[in-house]
């Protein structure tokens, strides 16, 4: 079986002459939007963000509370659609195709993990990571087993198959949840906040496995607020109100905005 968390080969192998391949572009934005409309309140969650991922990369975003990581999560994962712009996903136009022609395709291209773990209570460790390959056709039971017993080794949970969520640390929790975003080879994995409900052992074990994954051949995306995190992708991304911009204008905002608010304090 692959060891790999995709198929792609040629992200992580080498070019002629020991030359690392170029990599290709997975995903692709240009200029999305997101506009959420409350009691006819507009947020403008996202404006005019571009930027690209490319096959075997590891990328962080980080920002302030509410300058849209989450929300360019959701879209990069077809949870969300966007308001405006343009979304290539493995050389394919997303934002027109049906919503049951998006669900096939985040099963297949998509692994999240998210702050909460979000595994199912009712489920033992085996059937929770089993269960994104219940959705996808064609697939029999014994290949099921494998692939689950391959994602549980990687990330050193195969001796807990018949615990239930509730039996384990919260370390634990994430590593089976991360065990379920690979048991699909997507193309990609993204994670929001994934140390978010860690204890600082526990979240630095979660960080370890995504970075061994990442040197595995794995694509990442991970927001996060912590520096340290932060450190152990490639690339990092910045945002501040609803934009991607560079480090040091993201201090800036937020020294400006720091201010701002010690200001209003002041005169309240
Ligand atoms: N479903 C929604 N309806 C209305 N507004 C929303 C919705 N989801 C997000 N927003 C708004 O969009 C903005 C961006 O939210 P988002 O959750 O992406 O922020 P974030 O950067 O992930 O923040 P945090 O670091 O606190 O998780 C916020 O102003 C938020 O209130
Ligand atoms: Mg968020």
């Amino acid at each position: 079986m692959n060891l790999h968390p995709h198929d792609t080969g040629t992200a992580t192998g080498t070019g002629e002459g020991g030359q690392r391949a170029v990599p290709d572009t997975l995903i692709k934005l240009d200029g999305i939007k997101k506009v959420f409309l409350t009691d006819e309140v507009e947020t403008h969650a996202l404006s005019e963000v571009h930027f690209d991922i490319h096959r075997a990369e590891y990328v962080s975003i980080s920002g302030p509370s509410g300058c849209g990581k989450s929300t360019l999560l959701s879209i990069l994962g077809l949870l969300d659609t966007p308001s405006g712009g343009s979304y290539l996903l493995n050389g394919r136009q997303v934002e027109d195709i049906s919503a049951a022609e998006r669900a096939r395709i985040r099963n297949k291209e998509i692994g999240f993990i998210f702050q909460a773990f979000n595994l199912i209570g009712d489920l033992n460790v085996f059937e929770n990571v089993e269960l994104p390959l219940t959705y996808r056709d064609g697939m029999g039971k014994g290949e099921r087993r494998d692939r689950v017993q391959w994602a549980l080794e990687r990330v050193g949970m195969a001796h807990r198959l018949r615990h239930y969520p509730a039996q384990l640390s919260g370390g634990q929790q994430q590593r089976v949840a991360v065990a379920r975003a690979l048991v699909g080879q997507p193309s990609i994995l993204l994670a929001d906040e994934p140390t978010g409900n860690l204890d600082s052992k526990n979240g630095e074990a979660v960080m370890t496995l995504l970075d061994e994954l990442h040197k595995g051949g794995a694509t990442i995306c991970m927001v996060t607020h912590d520096p340290r995190y932060a450190d152990f992708a490639q690339r990092k991304i910045f945002m501040f109100d609803g934009r991607v911009v560079d480090e040091d204008t993201m201090h800036r905002l937020r020294k400006e905005e720091d201010a701002r608010l010690f200001r209003r304090a002041e005169t309240a």
